[in-house]
């Protein structure tokens, strides 16, 4: 296939805490394997993400750790940006709606969308009554209030979204409403807000989202769970959305309005405009041209690609679509991408979802605190949550890095590279006469790449993990079978032929391999003595020349302890 652009995007994560594996397991690996594996098939990517500063979560954090929301928000943004850093989830830039260096193009971008689609007519102004908090003297949009989901009973939605149901939620709707704030209950005060005309969009969003359930082109279907949820939604009738606020903390609302003073737009109005505002940022440091942006937003032959959370996909499949429909110059997702939630279980405890606030969490600092990244890239992705929730079982993360990572692939590298250290004076040895058993093996490992990559390509990281661990096993069995240790004493030619094969498969391994264990991959580049460009994926199977010189064998994995293991990472 000849080169193409793809701009990928990972959810803008709230900056006001840490990151967990479930955050990881959802919206971040998965992307950041996929433009790893872009990247090695030779396309031109753009990997943006950055933090997700305004709005009320930010401010109803701020107040409750005693800091500025200014001072809150940069605290969180450089510490998820150092968790991303230390999981080799490397993002080509880490904005921050409302960082010092991104706030001034992200207003500023943000505002000239709405502007346009102001100006087409897609926003009705209205004066409505929202709840307002008389204690607090102010009015109470989004998290701000809390109260019982009239979609699905859940106690506890947000007056944005039911974290329980997935819709998104009007606040004035909600059963037995109560501020987040003074924890009074609010009375109802009118207001005037821009509401965005959804309503006009539904059947456009339709037969769009219906097309995605066949392949386009090389686009692949997209995902059942965001087809259904979102279908879904436009079948009940997607509402009008208030898309301002009542709010200081934010992008002010760019109307010569006095009704629009001392309003921002929406924070779901902003946020998915800050991977637009990232990607020009980006521009102006490489290009030096921050309209550049264009390139990858506005061409119709740029591929953008979203990856989030199952909580996200109403606004990701539905109200973002929308507002680029009614923006008008930009092209919409070629994929949404979306994944479920992760449980977790801790060794002796019942299975639970994971919570900042009972303590059920594995936070990404105190992971690497204690671990390298890959064994949990390698978890995470064995159990992705692609299509249901998952869980992670602590104790099958240990099984799981000491049978498979360890005993299977970290195996098979390091019986082989030490073998042809010790006796095959460390470098390829001879093709020789290979047989049968030879051949097959080399078919194998050229029909299994061939697997994982119809796998990536049609979004399925799981499986396609899986078959490269069915490759790590099948080469071991074919090291067995060749008794390499036998050979050596009985035809020292044969034995070469045998490891000539073995190297050959470790190559395959780690160009296979490194989208999702970048770290290993790059521990295998030094011990076949290459450099990056040999992890090319087309030339996975591409055979290293006899005498080329090896590298030093290194361990790839470490065994894990069950009894230490996770002592204090919650
Ligand atoms: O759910 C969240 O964490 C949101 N901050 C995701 C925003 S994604 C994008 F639109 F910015
Ligand atoms: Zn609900």
């Amino acid at each position: 296939m000849s080169k193409r652009r793809f701009l990928v995007t990972s959810a803008l994560p709230y900056s006001n805490g840490r990151l967990h594996v479930g955050h990881v397991a959802g919206a971040y690996l998965p992307a950041d394997t996929y433009v790893r594996y872009l990247r090695a098939r030779g396309d031109e990517v753009r990997f943006i993400c950055g933090s997700d500063d305004n709005g009320v979560a930010s401010l109803i954090s701020a107040r409750k750790e005693g800091r500025t929301v200014e001072e809150l928000t940069a605290h969180y943004n450089a510490r998820q940006a150092a968790d991303f850093a230390g999981l080799g989830i490397r993002f080509d830039i880490y904005g921050g709606t409302h960082q010092p260096k991104f706030v001034e193009l992200h207003n500023r971008i943000s505002q000239g969308f709405f502007r346009t689609a102001f100006d087409k007519g897609y926003f009705v102004k209205k004066t409505t009554k929202q709840l307002y908090d008389v204690q607090a003297n102010q009015f109470l949009p989004d998290r701000y209030v809390k109260g019982k989901c009239y979609n699905c009973g859940a106690e506890g939605a947000y007056g944005d979204q039911c974290e329980a149901c997935g819709v998104s939620i009007d606040p004035m709707k909600l059963i037995y409403p109560i501020s987040t704030i003074t924890n009074t209950k609010p009375e109802p005060r009118e207001t005037t807000h821009w509401y965005m005309q959804l309503p006009q969009f539904e059947e456009k969003l339709r037969a769009w989202l219906e097309a995605k359930r066949q392949p386009q082109g090389d686009c692949p279907p997209w995902r059942e769970t965001v087809l259904n949820f979102s279908l879904g939604q436009i079948k009940q009738g997607l509402p009008e959305r208030a898309m301002t606020r009542d709010l200081h903390w934010g992008v002010p609302v760019p109307l010569d309005d006095p009704d629009a003073a001392g309003k921002v737009l929406y924070v779901w109005f902003d946020a998915p405009i800050g991977y637009v505002s990232f990607t020009a940022e980006l521009c102006q440091q490489v290009d030096g041209d921050w309209k550049a942006y264009e390139r990858w937003w506005k061409d119709p032959d740029c591929r953008i690609v979203h990856f989030i959370g199952e909580d996200n996909t109403v606004f990701h499949a539905l109200t973002w679509p929308a507002m680029l429909m009614a923006e008008g110059s930009y092209q919409l997702p070629w994929q949404v991408v979306a994944n479920s939630f992760l449980n977790i279980k801790f060794p002796g405890k019942e299975e639970e979802k994971i919570s900042k606030s009972r303590g059920t969490a594995i936070w990404i600092e105190e992971y690497l605190k204690m671990f390298e990244a890959d064994p949990l890239r390698y978890y995470l992705t064995a159990i992705a949550p692609e299509s249901q929730r998952t869980t992670f079982d602590v104790d099958d993360f240990i099984t799981r890095n000491n049978g498979e990572l360890v005993n299977a692939l970290g195996n098979f590298v390091n019986r082989t590279m030490t073998f042809v250290q010790k006796y095959l004076d460390n470098k390829v040895p001879a093709v020789g006469d290979r047989q049968q058993v030879d051949t097959d093996h080399l078919a194998n490992i050229a029909a299994h790449a061939e697997r994982v990559t119809a796998r990536l390509d049609t979004l399925r990281f799981r499986a396609a993990m899986e078959e490269i661990m069915n490759l790590a096993r099948a080469s071991n069995a074919y090291f067995d079978a060749k008794k390499p240790w036998q050979q050596r004493k009985d035809d020292l030619a044969a034995c070469g032929t045998s490891l000539n094969v073995c190297i050959q498969t470790v190559k395959a391994l780690m160009t296979l391999m490194a989208p999702f264990l970048p770290f290993s991959a790059e521990k295998c580049l030094k011990m076949l003595n290459l450099d990056v460009t040999a992890l090319a994926w087309d030339q996975a199977t591409v055979e290293l020349a006899p005498g080329h010189a090896l590298g030093e064998p290194v361990i790839l994995f470490q065994k894990l302890d069950p009894k230490v293991v996770f002592a204090d990472m919650q």
